[in-house]
């Protein structure tokens, strides 16, 4: 039997940062869809928040967007004593293990330092609550299954209670940040829950990470880039999924434990960008089609492969399903086909979003790379 979190149901509103991010945005266009009540979104919008993303609710009162850091003590503290929200989703990051390799410095002070300031303003607002909602309040600390490192083929998918392991600076910020969390839980009290999830992709995402920026470079006629042999895996989750498990756990997670969260979709890179050609050939044909090769796929580059690369990442997402009752709706098949079509259906989002700056970015990371 499951209980539903009581002040779900009651006017107060949640706190959700970096909901001007990919993951964010969909959190919040969600929540409001579902019907859950009002939404403080306090997004410093980086290079990776968007507020277009966010444009069918601009005119929605039950969405305050705050732009701001959540490093900045005084700004959180007034947010809390000014909309008293009964819980707090933490997913503003920076979040892209390349950006973090080039640069680890924005994931140090966002990642760590940021996480920490917010933990430590919730839990003074937390600390002055009346005792009922002392007790319903939640902290949900969203993180991923990078900290668990890197598995060997053929072995069990990460447990909940496998040890951390990052390799990249952003997954090492990501743990720092999941360790601060357990110990404000076992120090203080405070209810913090903790989800690591797998790879998402869906609407909105920037077109950096694999599957957004093959989908972009395909349509430009431009290299789809390959790191090393291609046969890295990771285990891939539809965001509405991964929205509807943050849901969940807010709902009827227990205070203090840690939820893995995954999409039973492992494939390799290959695989996935293959996958995305073959949508595209069939939704958006090239005009001269050979009979013999994909078009799309003729543009897959293999390129010098990521520092430090993780081989593989599964999930074992059974605790959330036996615990929570909660299981992915999507199949890689039907996420992957909504995605493909999401993107070609909004080429101005993604003009939008590839500017100047997303340039320069491509050509540092990239610029070099094609072996
Ligand atoms: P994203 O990079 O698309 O969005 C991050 C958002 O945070 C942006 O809107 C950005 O402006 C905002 N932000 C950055 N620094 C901030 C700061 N100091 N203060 C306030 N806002 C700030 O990231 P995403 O893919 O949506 O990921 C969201 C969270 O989910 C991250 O914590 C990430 O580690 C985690 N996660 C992501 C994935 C994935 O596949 N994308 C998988 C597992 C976990
Ligand atoms: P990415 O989308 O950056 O997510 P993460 O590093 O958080 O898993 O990358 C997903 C996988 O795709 C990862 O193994 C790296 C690989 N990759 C490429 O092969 N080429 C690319 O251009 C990018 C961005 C990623």
């Amino acid at each position: 039997m499951y209980v539903e979190h009581p002040m779900t149901r009651m006017s107060k509103p949640i706190l959700v940062t970096g909901g001007a991010g990919f993951i964010g945005s969909n959190f919040v266009l969600e929540w409001l869809a579902c019907g859950k009540g009002p939404v403080v979104n306090l997004d410093q919008l980086t290079y990776a928040g968007n507020l277009a993303n966010l444009a069918n609710v601009y005119n929605d009162s039950r969405h305050i967007f705050v732009h701001g850091d959540i490093a900045n003590t005084k700004l959180v503290e007034r947010l809390f004593a000014e909309h008293r929200p009964f819980a707090v989703v933490n997913l503003a990051a920076e979040s892209h293990v390349d950006r973090s390799i080039h640069g680890p410095g924005d994931f140090i002070q966002t990642n760590i330092v940021g996480s920490f300031r917010l933990l430590e303003a919730a839990r003074a607002y937390w600390i002055g609550l009346p005792e009922g909602e002392r007790a319903s309040f939640r902290f949900l600390q969203v993180s991923t299954d990078e900290v668990y490192g890197s598995l060997e083929p053929g072995a069990p998918a990460f447990q909940e209670s496998h040890r951390y392991e990052p390799n990249s600076p952003y997954s090492a910020s990501k743990a720092a940040a999941d360790h601060l969390a357990r110990a404000y839980y076992r120090t203080y009290g405070l209810p913090v829950l903790t989800t690591n999830c797998s790879n998402n992709y869906g609407p909105y995402q920037f077109p950096e990470k694999l599957i957004p920026l093959c989908i972009h470079n395909a349509l430009a006629g431009r290299p789809l880039p390959v790191y090393g042999d291609g046969q890295q895996i990771r285990d891939w989750l539809y965001v509405a999924d991964h929205c509807s498990a943050i849901r969940r756990v807010i709902e009827a997670g227990q205070p203090g434990e840690t939820y893995n969260i995954g999409g039973y979709n492992e494939k390799t890179n290959l695989d996935v960008v293959q996958t995305v050609c073959k949508i595209l050939d069939e939704l958006k044909p090239v005009a001269h089609h050979s009979s013999h090769i994909a078009p799309y796929a003729s543009l897959i580059t293999f390129v010098r492969d990521r520092p430090g690369h993780d081989r593989r990442y599964a999930i074992d997402a059974r605790k959330i399903e036996r615990e929570l009752g909660w299981r992915p709706t999507e199949t890689f098949e039907t996420g992957i086909r909504k995605t493909v079509r999401w993107y070609l259906d909004n080429t101005n989002w993604v003009s939008n979003v590839t500017s100047g700056a997303y340039r320069e970015w491509t050509v540092k990371q990239y610029g070099d790379r094609v072996v």
